[in-house]
């Protein structure tokens, strides 16, 4: 049975961002039943949540469907997540003052609490939002955020609203993970960029930050598929997802062919090396040997490995980071390699590539379909990428071939 949550949502600038929270939400499996208080409504209409989530937004509490909406709301969640939080509703909660039905909610439930927290840098550090912190801490509630970052008005500082993405993580982890579309499937995907050693201090790498990757595993792992995160970096990744750490091209291809049998889809987005050093100097290479030369051989191509190997009910996911002929050089990874879809972009784009949280890329499948996609953010890219696993692996399952 999908998991109940109460999604409320205050009046701040952020609230336009907890749309994104209940769709992902209701993506992971869950039942949303969304709370606007009065001032939350000025910035974003109930429509919107009425139309995303489980049921009807509610704004009041009267004129509910139901004659006590708060205790009914209180009393059936397993979760209850405010995002954004405004200092108003920390003060209130904190009081124990409830005046709207989200405070009154709050309340009247037993269940979990998450908050997300979002205003100005002043305000999140004013001693008295801090001692309502504190208090609501000490009761048990749960927190995520805030971030720093940009915030409204042209400031910068702590206070702006965690990533919709880790507020549904957070809320995933409270309510034991979620069953979702690929619950029973599971998912292995690669990030980050390999190294390959010249000796035991330097390394051939390349400018891979694995935050594609990561993305797409969260995305996976969100909708209940079992992931198996094989990554060079060590970046925080949610809970849940089985995290297998490598370096070189070589760990990666023996852990990715090991698992492969048991994947019913792999993500390659790890920026893999094409060569690496002949062989690598057991010890430090000094400045007084003079220049060396180091001499390269190729590193296993994993993809193509796994395209050779790929059995009918799997599907391959590959990246292409290019610099000029996007189409025609993905078209060709594609085939060669055997894959069933590819996602490539041109590293040299601004806000697309290495480093950087946005990325536009190009989806070409093996059924001949091209989509070029927008710029948007790396984790809206992987729902889109999972989209397309999500509706392969079912394509499959009903006897269809689709990507
Ligand atoms: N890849 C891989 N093993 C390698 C090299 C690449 O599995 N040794 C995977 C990457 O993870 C990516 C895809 O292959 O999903 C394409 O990688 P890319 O470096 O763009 O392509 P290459 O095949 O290396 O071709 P080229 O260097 O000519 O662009």
């Amino acid at each position: 049975m999908s998991r109940r949550v109460v999604l409320g949502v205050c009046g701040g600038i952020a609230a336009y961002k907890a749309v994104e929270v209940c769709r992902l939400l209701v993506e992971s499996g869950m039942h949303v039943a969304p709370v606007l208080t009065e001032g939350a409504t000025h910035f974003v209409g109930p429509l919107t949540f009425s139309a995303l989530a489980s049921e009807p937004a509610r704004t009041t509490l009267l004129g509910a469907p139901e004659p006590v909406p708060h205790t009914t709301l209180g009393q059936s969640a397993d979760l209850v997540i405010v995002a954004p939080a405004t200092a108003k509703l920390l003060g209130k909660y904190a009081a124990g003052i409830s005046d709207d039905l989200l405070t009154a909610t709050l309340l009247a439930t037993r269940a979990p609490v998450l908050l997300a927290p979002a205003m100005h840098t002043e305000m999140w550090e004013h001693p008295a939002v801090r001692a309502n912190v504190e208090t609501l801490l000490a009761r048990g509630v749960h927190l995520v955020g805030p971030d720093a970052g940009p915030l409204a008005g042209g400031d910068v500082g702590v206070g702006r609203l965690a990533d919709p993405a880790r507020i549904v993580d957070a809320a995933l982890g409270l309510v034991g993970g979620g069953s979702g579309p690929l619950t029973g499937r599971r998912v292995l995907v690669t990030s980050g960029g390999t190294r390959e050693a010249i000796d035991p201090v330097r390394y051939i790498g390349n400018r891979s930050s694995g935050k594609m990757g990561d993305a797409v595993a969260a995305a996976a792992a969100r909708r209940g598929a079992e992931v198996v995160l094989v990554t060079t970096t060590s970046r925080p990744t949610r809970e849940g997802i089985e995290v297998v750490r490598v370096e070189s091209a070589q760990e990666m291809a023996d852990v990715v062919l090991d698992r492969f049998d048991r994947s019913d889809a792999v993500v390659m987005a790890a920026a893999v090396a094409d060569f690496r050093p002949k062989t690598a100097a057991p010890t430090k290479i000094k400045k007084g040997g003079g220049v060396p030369e180091i001499l390269l051989e190729p590193t296993p191509d994993i993809l193509a490995m796994l395209g050779e190997r790929k059995a009918a009910g799997q599907m391959l996911v590959g990246f292409a980071a290019e610099t000029g002929n996007l189409r025609a050089n993905a078209a060709a990874k594609l085939t060669a390699k055997r894959l069933d879809l590819i996602v490539a972009n041109d590293v040299t784009e601004p806000g697309s590539g290495f480093e950087v949280d946005t990325n536009r890329a190009t989806l070409l499948d093996s059924a001949g379909g091209v989509d070029e996609l927008p710029l948007m953010s790396k984790a809206a890219l992987a729902e889109v990428v999972v989209d397309r696993i999500e509706g392969g692996l079912a394509a499959r399952d009903g006897g269809g071939a689709g990507p």
